[in-house]
């Protein structure tokens, strides 16, 4: 039988046991996303089938993916920057919400056949079919990122899950975003049948419909959950675990989305007519946005990395097994390369080592895979390894000469092609390369403290730095899951540079008589991760006087030197600015008024936002967005704001979150 129509981004076949077969293959896309185009092809077969049903001619409707690794990203959300008001978020929601009623309503067996990531709308369209079947793949995950956007689910997903799962699960998986493992997702109620593997699903999605399989709602105990007074008990513990993570004023998605299940979660048809009504406010927000920004930005600097390359990386060497490189060799096996570590302690390397178990039994679940992490990660104290590595980072001291001598003596023993790299934070990477045969091959691959959690790191271009050599720096960065950034060789580079300003003129303010405290929750109300003054304790004292000598700030008689000379270094030595208890600062916390707060956060980011301005102007990054984008994922610098120059120009513009009108509000 021919396709409906002519589609373009799916597959519509019916075979001899009247089994219709929509395969998901977006044309030119290496990712399905729900856009405009998908939908409407969608509609023609969700009428094709009933038609077919009608007639008998169609026994059966299974969704499954053409790609070969995943199911449906979600929806495109290149296409959300269209909508400019709440009606016309609506009017686009409506058609697609009645297309999955009627896929719901189809009497025939619908089947969903899941391999890889099925999120956000791709779940939703599954949660609307009568069988969801997944392979137990690792690479297999549902889940609702929505909240990530700034919005929650807005293709009925809401009520669906809730249905399907009950309160409590859904309610977690959409307020957290969080993936989900297929073994998970089936014990939730997301999904409801599982197979080895890909090669299992078409069968089992035929045995499905053959056996007219319908998935069972949540039992009565989770229904129960939905009704008044279990549903206010629910409801108050979701807002204190949702503001535990996220400030209501900041990131307002969650809240609605529970303040949406305590007017309307007891009456499931009522939540059904309602979710479009509060989704569409948070769809047309400054808040999404910029978060729908931040995304943009993230995949803007993964695409930085060269796919034309003829360089592959399987081995990575590093030097130095201290605070810095133990963890990039730690998370560089992780990834699944490698890794030798080199040190002139072989107590070091060990210890190091040692360290990266706390990262395995977090990335790996099974002991056989923690096994083979750590199997991957091997000590070298005599650098034996050097010569078969496709990438070698530096890690050790801080001291220019030091790190000269070792370059010299590592040049030549490299294999030809394999990149080198120093992660200096304030040595000119010319500096570094001075007196190499080949100083153009020197560049700087620049993580951030702690390697794990830190998603940017910079690739540095020195003076005399090849390109070729950039480019294979990024290559490398992006083969290890990170943002690379490419940075011109400057002090502080980029990061450090807009930082070191902040928290300087945040010391300041703290040596002229303004209470750490205050300080530290006014950042944190403008969006900032962690007030300035606890990150410098954080960061460690000595490390933040070393880049304001590389920055040239006057250091004299301040109290940062004076607290480093007395060893007070910070949360390492349990004093610093604070004192510090079980990893935590004391802090002596007193009401704040909300409106001054907002006042000084945003004059406390005024130096940061001043020194990216100069950054751009200095052409350290190549544009606006990578200034942005680097800062974002640099310093955490509130990313529902979308950067540092973008929440500038929208301060000027009259658009964007004005904190001294939020804080008036
Ligand atoms: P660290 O002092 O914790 O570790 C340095 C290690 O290098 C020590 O274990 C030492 O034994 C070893 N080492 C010294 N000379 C060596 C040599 N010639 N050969 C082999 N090993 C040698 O230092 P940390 O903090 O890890 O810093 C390392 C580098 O990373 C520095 O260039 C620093 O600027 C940079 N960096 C540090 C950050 C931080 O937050 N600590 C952040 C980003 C970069």
């Amino acid at each position: 039988m021919t396709d409906p129509g002519s589609l373009k981004d799916w597959r519509f076949s019916i075979d001899e046991q009247g089994i219709a077969w929509a395969v998901f293959d977006r044309e030119g896309e290496s990712q399905n996303a729900l856009g405009r185009r998908p939908l409407e092809e969608l509609g023609q077969i969700v009428g094709r089938a009933e038609a077919g049903a009608r007639d008998k001619s169609v026994a059966g409707l299974v969704f499954i993916s053409g790609k070969d690794k995943g199911f449906i990203v979600g929806a495109d959300i290149r296409e959300f920057e269209q909508f400019q008001t709440e009606a016309e978020v609506s009017a686009a929601i409506q058609p697609v919400l009645q297309m999955l009623d009627r896929i719901e309503a189809l009497p025939i067996p619908v089947v969903c056949a899941i391999h890889g990531v099925c999120l956000g709308g791709g779940l939703e369209l599954a949660l609307a079919c009568h069988w969801r079947i997944a392979t137990r793949d690792d690479a297999t995950r549902v889940g609702f990122p929505e909240v990530r956007l700034g919005i929650f689910p807005g293709f009925n997903g809401t009520w669906r899950s809730i249905r399907q799962a009950g309160p409590m699960a859904a309610m977690e998986a959409m307020l957290t975003g969080r993936m989900i493992r297929a073994s998970t997702a089936r014990a939730m109620g997301l999904l409801d049948e599982l197979v080895p593997s890909r090669q299992n699903l078409t069968w089992a999605a035929r045995k499905a419909v053959q056996r007219g399989r319908k998935s069972q709602p949540a039992g009565a105990a989770m229904t129960a959950l939905r009704q008044w007074p279990a549903r206010g008990l629910l409801v108050s513990r979701m807002r204190a675990e949702t503001a535990k993570k996220a400030r209501e004023d900041h990131y307002p998605a969650p809240f609605r989305l529970i303040d949406l299940f305590a007017e309307t979660g007891g009456n499931l048809k009522q939540m059904k007519a309602e979710e479009t009504r509060a989704f569409a406010p948070l769809m047309v927000s400054d808040t999404s946005r910029n978060l729908r920004r931040v995304f943009r930005l993230s995949e803007m600097m993964k695409a930085q990395a060269p796919k034309d390359l003829d360089f592959k990386v399987q081995r990575v060497h590093v030097i130095g097994a201290g605070v810095m490189g133990a963890d990039i060799a730690g998370w560089c096996a992780a990834q699944g390369f490698e890794v030798s570590l080199q040190d002139l302690s072989p107590e070091a390397i060990q210890k190091g080592i040692e360290a990266q178990g706390k990262l395995f039994s977090r990335r790996f679940r099974t002991k056989a895979t923690r096994d083979a992490a750590k199997a991957r990660l091997l000590a070298d104290p005599k650098g034996e390894m050097v010569a078969r590595a496709d990438v070698v980072i530096e890690a050790i001291v801080e001291k220019v000469e030091v790190k000269q001598a070792l370059f010299k003596g590592l040049e030549s023993r490299l294999k030809p092609g394999a990149v080198m790299a120093t992660n200096t934070s304030s040595i000119m990477i010319e500096e570094i390369a001075h007196g190499l045969a080949d100083p153009g091959r020197l560049i700087g691959i620049h993580f951030f403290n702690p390697v794990a959690q830190m998603p940017l790191v910079e690739v540095i271009r020195g003076a005399g730095s090849r390109e070729a050599e950039v480019r294979k720096g990024c290559a490398f960065v992006t083969a290890i899951d990170k943002f690379p950034l490419i940075v011109k060789s400057c002090p502080g580079f980029l990061v450090n540079r807009v930082l070191a300003p902040y928290m300087m003129s945040a010391m300041e303010r703290l040596s002229k008589g303004e209470a750490k405290e205050r300080i530290d929750e006014a950042a944190k109300a403008f969006g900032m991760p962690m007030g300035p003054i606890e990150l410098a304790d954080t960061v460690g004292l000595d490390v933040c006087a070393h880049v304001g000598r590389i920055l040239k700030y006057p250091a004299d008689g301040s109290q940062l030197e004076k607290l480093v000379a007395a060893g007070k270094l910070g949360k390492k030595s349990g004093e610093g600015f604070y004192t510090w208890k079980d990893g935590n600062p004391i802090k002596a916390e007193k009401p704040y008024d909300k409106a001054e707060l907002a006042k000084l956060g945003a004059d406390l980011v005024g130096p940061l936002i001043a020194e990216a301005e100069r950054a751009l102007a200095d052409g350290i990054v190549e544009n606006a967005d990578l200034v942005d984008a680097g800062v974002i994922f640099g310093t955490g610098f509130a990313p529902f704001r979308g950067g540092p120059l973008h929440y500038k120009a929208s301060l000027g513009s009259g658009e964007g979150v004005d904190v001294r009108r939020v804080a008036a509000e």
